[in-house]
């Protein structure tokens, strides 16, 4: 069956190609043009997949047209910062800047919260129709369909991408959220591997979320390296591993893609393929760290697991501002590592509930004068336990407006020159995260084996900055002003790393030289494999590899 409909593809597109002849043209076609496909080749299409098209309309859209006191719109603002909540809605970006669309005379489509008298809600940066993918049948569908007409295509999780990439005005929607399957294997052996060794594993859809992967992994008893957000939000099998995936656990047993055996991928040739360390060995080393919606469409991910051992947790705040002054979110600080543990669980929460801190460790609120320090420590049984106590109801952090900027911090600096790092860092405006997500196990790892950037194995922490940059509320202005600021912190920070290496997911799209900043010396070998596995350019994201050749939009060739 599924042989039969891949040849029935291979037929369709053979035929497109001969039909179009000489070279790819040079520019997508987007929505509204005439090259965009008739209703009756949407039809087609349709009778092709397992669900409905979709058509994804920015999240405030039923607040128009009279809909402000609606009960749909009191539900939008009930909801409008949750992540899960979110992520459930098809084709929006969970920061609401990115469903907006500047255009280049610095026009605004948008659709704000709370709409003024008489406006509007444009369509912005939401794709206006797409795929509700519930298996690899309907990826192989969409992309075949994508590449006949030549759409910009746009393949969307959950929609965390700090750069707007799965994003794209006009384009056509692969949403891969409802690729739900978990399938746990006790001996895993990846497809060609010689001989039957196998280890403990499990196999993720590409639209299972942290929480729904942790969930499942702690019944099983076992540990699995994931990221780390309020509520479990951030893709567990698309951006978050294509991109490198770092966590909390990574000092310990490695980085996302150290802890990869196989992915599933439609490529964009229409082929189902199995990509691991034997079979398609080079887009294996691509797709980990290589960067999402840039080789081919995930459809699954396994993942080695590591037995469940318990944690402990250490909470060091410190305030650091004047005396009289009102403590700033720099004020926290927040290292992570064992040590002896008298102070119970329950105490602790109640301590850091006091303090204003559950909300999210790092904004020591209510910590008044200077010097004053919490240091407490919690033993937790797992994990899981530790990620429960911490995020499941932790405060949001989506649904606002912001972009942000990060620098790979390696130990040599740190221990070199800790002045240096500590003065740069307290003197950025908007103060720093430092996340504690490198080192350890992941620094004894080669870091030729993976295409992460080489800096992650030299690195003990990502530092990352934000500015709000919202052009649904302020004007174009405000939004270039915020994006100058980002950029001159981005400089300021790249005065404590040697090679202004940068972490792909949590990034600017302003970097000076992206390729150098994300990839290092694995950009070369990088865009070979790019060429080779999807030589059309069917997929092209904000300052993915080859993203080069596109103009600002994505739209045409340059
Ligand atoms: C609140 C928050 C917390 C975060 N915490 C962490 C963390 O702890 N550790 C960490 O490393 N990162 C973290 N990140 C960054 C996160 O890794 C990126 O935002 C990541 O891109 C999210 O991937 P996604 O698939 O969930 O999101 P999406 O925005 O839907 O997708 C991201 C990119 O991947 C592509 N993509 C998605 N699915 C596929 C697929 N199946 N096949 C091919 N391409 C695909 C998309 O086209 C897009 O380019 C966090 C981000 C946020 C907003
Ligand atoms: C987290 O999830 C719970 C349960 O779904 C929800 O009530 C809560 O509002 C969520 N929190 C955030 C910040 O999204
Ligand atoms: C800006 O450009 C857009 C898209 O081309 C167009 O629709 C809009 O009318 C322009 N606005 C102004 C003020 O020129
Ligand atoms: C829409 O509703 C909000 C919240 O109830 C209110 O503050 C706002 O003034 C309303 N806007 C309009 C245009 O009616
Ligand atoms: C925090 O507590 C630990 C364990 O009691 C101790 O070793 C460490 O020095 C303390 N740190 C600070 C900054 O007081």
């Amino acid at each position: 069956m599924a042989r039969f409909s891949l040849l029935h593809a291979f037929t369709l597109l053979s035929t497109a190609l001969l039909a179009a002849g000489g070279p790819p043209t040079r520019c997508k076609c987007l929505y509204r043009q005439t090259c965009w496909p008739s209703q009756q080749a949407f039809d087609a299409l349709q009778s092709q997949l397992s669900q409905p098209l979709l058509h994804p309309k920015p999240i405030p859209f039923p607040c128009y047209r009279g809909g402000n006191a609606s009960n749909a719109c009191q539900d939008i603002r009930d909801h409008f910062t949750e992540g899960l909540w979110r992520a459930d809605i098809p084709g929006v970006m969970q920061h609401n800047n990115f469903n907006a669309f500047i255009f280049p005379n610095n026009t605004i489509s948008k659709c704000p919260l709370n709409p003024t008298n008489g406006e509007t809600c444009e369509q912005g940066s939401v794709p206006p129709i797409g795929v509700d993918a519930h298996s690899p049948k309907d990826v192989q569908e969409a992309l075949r369909f994508a590449k006949q007409y030549n759409l910009k295509l746009v393949i969307h999780n959950t929609g965390h991408d700090f750069l707007g990439r799965s994003a794209g005005r006009g384009g056509f929607m692969i949403w891969t959220h409802r690729l739900k399957d978990i399938t746990f294997h006790d001996s895993f052996v990846p497809l060609n591997q010689p001989g039957n060794a196998g280890v403990e594993a499990v196999t993720l859809g590409a639209g299972v979320q942290w929480t729904e992967a942790y969930t499942a992994v702690h019944a099983r008893g076992k540990t699995i390296v994931g990221g780390i957000s309020t509520n479990g939000t951030v893709g567990a099998a698309g951006g978050w591993i294509l991109g490198g995936g770092h966590s909390a656990l990574t000092p310990t047993f490695g980085f996302g893609v150290d802890n990869v055996l196989e992915f599933k991928v439609v490529a964009a040739n229409g082929k189902f393929i199995t990509v691991n360390a034997q079979s398609n060995p080079r887009l294996f080393w691509a797709l980990r760290g290589g960067g999402g919606g840039t080789f081919g469409v995930v459809t699954s991910v396994t993942y080695k697991l590591h037995p469940k051992v318990p944690v402990s947790g250490l909470f060091i705040i410190a305030n650091l501002h004047e005396p009289g002054t009102r403590p700033t979110n720099r004020d926290g600080i927040r290292p992570n590592s064992p040590n002896a543990v008298r102070q119970g669980v329950g105490r602790l929460r109640k301590l850091l509930c006091d303090l204003g801190l559950v909300d999210f460790l790092g904004r020591a609120e209510r910590v008044s004068s200077r010097g004053q320090l919490l240091n407490a420590t919690a033993p937790f049984d797992s994990f899981f336990d530790w990620y429960d106590f911490i995020f499941a109801q932790a405060s949001s952090q989506v649904g606002v407006a912001i972009e942000i900027s990060s620098r790979l911090l390696s130990k040599d600096t740190a221990l070199n020159r800790p002045e240096e790092v500590a003065k740069t860092l307290l003197s950025l405006p908007r103060g720093v995260a430092f996340n504690s997500v490198a080192g350890g196990a992941a620094s004894r790892i080669d870091p030729a084996s993976t295409a992460f950037h080489p800096a992650w194995r030299r690195a003990i922490a990502e530092v990352a900055i934000s500015e709000p940059v919202d052009p649904e509320n302020t004007p174009v202005e405000t939004v270039r002003a915020a994006q100058d600021r980002l950029k001159a912190s981005t400089k300021l920070l790249d005065t404590i790393t040697t090679d202004s290496a940068a972490y792909y997911n949590e990034a600017t799209l302003h970097e000076v030289d992206f390729r150098k900043s994300f990839w290092g010396p694995n950009y070369p070998k990088l865009k070979e494999i790019k060429n080779q596995y999807d030589p059309t350019s069917l997929f092209v994201v904000a300052r993915g590899v080859g993203s080069e050749e596109w103009d600002a939009e994505l739209n045409c060739r340059k």
